[in-house]
């Protein structure tokens, strides 16, 4: 299956305060963000022509960039402005967001403190499977040989490009394999999450899920434990050393693009996606829908 490359499509991209066409919307070969990973994004969704948690997204995003030692020209309410303008320019309802920002081109060398700050917003189509039949049959993870680094290592809180690095070489690696993605451990040989998605467990009506600490703590992540507290169901956020995964019955996975995505596999357990996935799957489809205003 052929798909139109990113860089020749229609529409608008927003770049550093306005609406470019989409062709025209380039940087130059010697950017820092190209060289040395000067570079954070954001993965967001719209649903119905709303971005889901969108100020969330932004607020991380912008953090993400003071972690790497630079600023995003823009507050939290101009990004919110400047995706919805992006969302309804391209005229989606239903899409994907992404929000870039890197040091550009007047610096080219380690350091880079003068360098412009850019940043874009781009939107794209990215179908969300709410199949629910098709959901419950379980993705395959192999498991990485990559670890998420210690926090001490590398900018672990950041939604940082370079941290993608060690996730593209797992998730090549996987699909090599035959397997759908691949689960991380960290740095200590704990369960962590997949290369673009966080994970949980369930056993005994109770969902357990690695404590986010050297990894992105998702925005899905925290949606889940909310809809699990609005049900009653307990969340425990812990420890787990793969040892544990045969006593676990369940698993799925979180994250804007994976949104809740059961497991069937990881390398030699199995689970059975049953209704505590369901449940999640199901919840958290009507929570992104955006609310009818009351009448
Ligand atoms: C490595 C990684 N972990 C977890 C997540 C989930 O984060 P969120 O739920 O904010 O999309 C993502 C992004 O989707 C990711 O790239």
């Amino acid at each position: 299956m052929s798909v139109l490359p990113f860089d020749q499509r229609d529409g608008f991209i927003w770049m550093n305060g306005s609406l470019v066409p989409w062709r025209e919307a380039k940087l130059h070969v010697l950017s820092h963000g190209l060289h040395y990973a000067s570079c954070v994004f954001e993965g967001e969704r719209a649903y119905g022509g709303q971005i889901f948690k969108s100020t969330e997204h932004s607020e991380r995003f912008r953090n993400s960039a003071n972690v790497l030692d630079f600023e995003i020209p823009y507050s939290v309410a101009e990004l919110d402005a400047a995706k919805q303008l992006v969302v309804d320019k391209n005229n989606f309802t239903d899409c994907y967001v992404r929000p870039v920002a890197w040091r550009g081109s007047e610096m080219m060398a380690v350091a880079a403190q003068n360098s412009t700050i850019n940043t874009a917003i781009a939107v794209w189509p990215w179908p969300s499977m709410f199949n629910v039949a098709e959901k419950m049959k379980g993705i395959r993870l192999d498991i990485a040989e990559y670890r998420r680094p210690d926090p001490r290592t590398a900018p672990t809180a950041a939604k940082a490009a370079g941290l993608y690095m060690i996730c593209t070489i797992s998730k090549h690696r996987a699909e090599r394999r035959g397997y759908a993605d691949a689960m991380m451990l960290d740095w200590q040989g704990r369960v962590a999450e997949c290369t673009g998605a966080n994970i949980f467990f369930a056993v005994d009506g109770v969902l357990h899920t690695p404590i986010a600490d050297c990894f992105l703590d998702g925005i899905t992540r925290r949606t889940v434990i909310e809809l699990a507290r609005r049900r009653g169901i307990e969340v425990i956020e812990r420890r787990i050393q793969p040892e544990e995964l045969p006593n676990f019955e369940e698993c799925f996975l979180t994250g804007t693009g994976a949104e809740v995505t059961p497991v069937s596999e990881i390398g030699p357990y199995t689970f059975k996606p049953g209704a505590l996935s369901r449940t999640f799957v199901e919840d958290y489809s009507a929570e992104v829908r955006p609310k009818q205003q009351a009448a």
